[in-house]
């Protein structure tokens, strides 16, 4: 640990030199086992001699504060400080603008269920470890590092290029790569798109139940941000507000009932910005993990105005953690997105980037791709054949053939009290209002399969099944 001490010349030098250093530990700015810098480098910094940080450092070895190892140098003893604290009420002549006051923080997600059916992450022991250290490990490397100086704000060249292509063959949607912003995930694109195209106080349309990131980004931004209600078709498009300059969609796989959005109803949506000059954003966060073929084309590939801002993510295939994603813009908004990621924060992480654009390229991704998607369908097949069956007394499934996650409608209030009863009883499931915007009705829970493997599905189902069937 860099150690910073304050020399006044008043006093004695080692004894200001020990006191510094003693209080450091005391209040935990040095901690057990962190190194100090050697008498002779001290000396050097504080430009005193050497004798006099030796004095300083005799004395804390003395008192226990410090120890000498030979060879290796000066290190911190463990002491049994108190934790120190923090003041629960921080008070200060600082206060935020109106909206902040009220905005969540991100929950704890350390304390897991004992049967883990929560949504929003892929399972972090599919990940391949071993191919991502090494391609990380070339990353670190003079020749791929260059000079170092920051990069392109839209993103590492090679990795545009890919994401081009892969979107391209695997979700029919044409674009070229300048026209593609790496993101730092889904989150980044979505509080871009907001700096660049709406004013304050603008009206935004998202899904309901839906996704709360994009109302809590856009709200923050000051935009107005209405629910519209989504039935078993997706977006009820004729309930859109007429001034709604912004229309966020999940329609593949609608976050978080699980149903598509009908053609019918993206031709519509699609009709409709064209009449009310919005724009449509279609995040596609889950749409890898495909269980047939008989999927709708994203509204991208519809598009034939140029409305549509697609947004996509690694999240869920590879990890939540790399923060990496993408925004697939209209050329007409090259230019200030890219300069709003380059306000933002320059660029997303480069080696990061090259790293992925490298597993794309030497096939990994497809490899990655379809070993966990045998895997998650499996998962998916276990809970979809329960709710069809077993479970099908107390809940009706959404039905639902893609992503990480199958929903359900609870019937009656004495399904809803046995659910409560499984969930304390460890049944990781949640339910509508806890991970989406929405009214508590109607009253669905999620089985989100990401974290749970068959064995454990098959437990937790059984206990669930045990809770309803006792009413
Ligand atoms: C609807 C939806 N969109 C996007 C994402 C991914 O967001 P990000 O790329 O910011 O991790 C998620 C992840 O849970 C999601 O549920």
């Amino acid at each position: 640990m860099d150690v910073a001490v304050r020399l006044d010349r008043t006093g004695g030098l080692a004894g200001q030199i020990y006191r510094q250093l003693r209080d450091a530990v005391l209040d935990g700015r040095l901690r057990r086992d962190e190194a100090l810098p050697s008498s002779r480098e001290l000396a050097e910094q504080l430009q005193v001699s050497r004798n006099t940080v030796t004095t300083a450092y005799e004395r804390l070895t003395a008192e226990g504060y410090l120890t000498g190892r030979p060879g290796a140098g000066t290190f911190v003893n463990a002491l049994p400080l108190a934790e120190p604290t923090v003041p629960q009420t921080p008070t200060g002549p600082l206060t935020p603008r109106p909206v902040w006051p009220s905005m969540p923080v991100p929950p704890d997600f350390s304390d897991a269920p004992e049967f883990d059916f929560r949504v929003g992450a892929p399972d972090a022991r599919l990940f391949p470890y071993a191919a991502w250290r090494r391609l990380l490990t070339d990353q670190f490397r003079p020749a791929a590092v260059g000079t170092g100086m920051p990069a392109e704000p839209a993103g590492h060249t090679g990795l545009r290029t890919v994401i081009a292509r892969h979107l391209r063959t695997a979700r029919f949607i044409e674009t070229h790569p300048q026209d593609v912003l790496v993101t730092c995930g889904v989150q980044q694109a979505l509080d871009l798109i907001g700096r660049v195209l709406l004013e304050p106080g603008a009206t935004v349309a998202i899904e309901e139940p839906g996704y709360a990131p994009p109302r809590l980004v856009w709200e923050a931004q000051g935009a107005k941000v209405i629910g519209v209600p989504v039935d078993d078709q997706g977006l009820i498009v004729d309930a859109l507000p007429a001034d709604a300059r912004l229309v966020y969609v999940t329609p593949s796989h609608q976050y978080p009932t699980g149903v598509a959005l009908s053609l019918r109803r993206r031709v519509e949506l699609l009709a409709w910005a064209q009449r009310h000059d919005a724009a449509i954003v279609e995040d596609d966060y889950d749409s890898e993990f495909r269980y047939t073929e008989q999927q709708l084309e994203p509204l991208h590939s519809l598009d034939r105005s140029g409305r549509v801002l697609y947004v996509g993510s690694f999240s869920k295939v590879l990890l939540p953690t790399l923060r990496l994603g993408f925004l697939i813009h209209p050329p007409s908004l090259r230019h200030p997105l890219h300069a709003a990621k380059f306000l933002t924060d320059w660029h997303t992480a480069l080696p990061l980037q090259a790293a992925m654009a490298d597993f794309v390229e030497q096939g990994m991704f497809a490899r990655h791709l379809r070993r966990v998607r045998r895997v998650y369908r499996q998962r998916h097949e276990r809970i979809a054949a329960a709710l069809a069956g077993p479970l099908s007394a107390h809940l009706t499934v959404v039905p639902s053939t893609a992503g990480l996650h199958l929903s359900a409608m609870v019937r009656g209030a004495t399904a809803a009290d046995a659910l409560v009863r499984a969930r304390a009883a460890g049944v990781g499931l949640a339910s509508f209002p806890e991970i989406a915007t929405s009214a508590p009705d109607p009253p669905g829970v999620v089985f989100g399969y990401g974290m749970i493997d068959a064995p454990r599905i098959d437990e937790g189902l059984a206990l669930l099944h045990r809770h309803l069937d006792a009413g």
